[in-house]
């Protein structure tokens, strides 16, 4: 089983300017919560209790103010600044110490996921024994995205990187689950024309070994990234739609602890008192 995972929440957040001069992109709202909750979310679904968020330098406080160690929601988090973006695969190398001997699962900070048995197909990517699973998901624009070029038995032929003209329309998202051989992979990585270490040629070593395997979110599953404006607000509408109209919240991370049996319904009354009087307060009072 898998039990540590990693959420990169660094990143320049340039398309979003000025909304990220001050503010890093994963602490603005996604509706009615920041959108570090919701990769968060998807960590925890997956019973994933262990969490190193990477920020970048200088954040780290705007970050503990509103997560701290993660109790208040029943994981661990810890954390380490990355000193500038150097690419995906960058979180191995940093997290070294963190995945020790261990498997890990790596999400993108401000990637949103939601659908049905969305659970059930997170904790079938924790059993993985050994290579990197990868969760892929249809859309319209695949140029936009790393796409996965599939063999008529569903095994993973190639990939590229926002390919021109693409016969497969299969995103990779920014979800990922690796054995520990991930650490050693990433260290051989030589960083590409930007200057990046690529997840593409991360996915490659794996894939060259025949270690390459995927999860399909499915149609009945909703993955978008947030990395642009229209992005923000196309998410915020979707979230505020499902959750007024079924009174229930998404990515609500204590609800979650509660459902997982990491906290107790008593352990609620702290995080009310930490929220202060607002809607999610309301909402932990009705699970209580
Ligand atoms: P990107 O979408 O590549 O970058 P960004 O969020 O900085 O946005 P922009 O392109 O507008 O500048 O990153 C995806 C996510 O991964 C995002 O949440 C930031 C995070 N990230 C890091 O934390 N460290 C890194 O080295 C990189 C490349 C990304």
């Amino acid at each position: 089983m898998i039990k540590k995972g990693i959420i990169l929440a660094g990143g320049h957040g340039t398309r979003m300017s000025p909304l990220t001069k001050a503010v890093n992109k994963q602490l603005l709202p996604i509706y009615d919560k920041p959108l570090i909750y919701y990769p968060i979310s998807v960590l925890m679904l997956a019973g994933i209790k262990n969490i190193l968020l990477i920020v970048n330098k200088g954040q780290l406080n705007q970050f503990r103010k509103i997560l701290d160690n993660g109790k208040r929601f029943g994981v661990n988090i810890s954390y380490i600044e990355q000193p500038k973006p150097r690419g995906l695969p960058d979180a191995f190398i940093l997290g070294k110490k963190f995945i020790d001997k261990d498997k890990v699962a790596l999400i993108l900070g401000d990637n949103f996921f939601y659908g049905q048995s969305l659970t059930n197909k997170l904790k079938n990517c924790t059993r993985l024994n050994s290579g990197c699973k990868v969760l892929l998901h249809s859309v319209s624009n695949p140029e936009l995205y790393g796409v996965a070029f599939m063999s008529k038995k569903n095994k993973i032929i190639s990939i590229k990187e926002k390919p021109r003209k693409s016969k497969s329309n299969l995103a990779i998202t920014g979800l990922y689950f690796f054995d520990n051989k991930v650490v050693e992979y990433s260290k051989s990585l030589k960083p590409s024309k930007r200057n990046e270490l690529e997840i593409v040629d991360l996915l490659n070593r794996y894939r060259k070994k025949n270690k390459l395997t995927a999860e399909f979110l499915g149609r009945g599953g909703a993955w978008l990234d947030t990395g642009s404006i229209d992005d923000f607000y196309n998410t915020s509408s979707f979230v505020s739609a499902l959750e007024n109209r079924q009174g229930l919240k998404i990515a609500c991370l204590e609800e979650i602890a509660l459902k997982n049996k990491w906290l107790e319904k008593k352990d609620m009354k702290k995080a009310i008192s930490f929220y202060g009087n607002c809607i999610y307060s309301d909402y932990l009072k009705k699970l209580i």
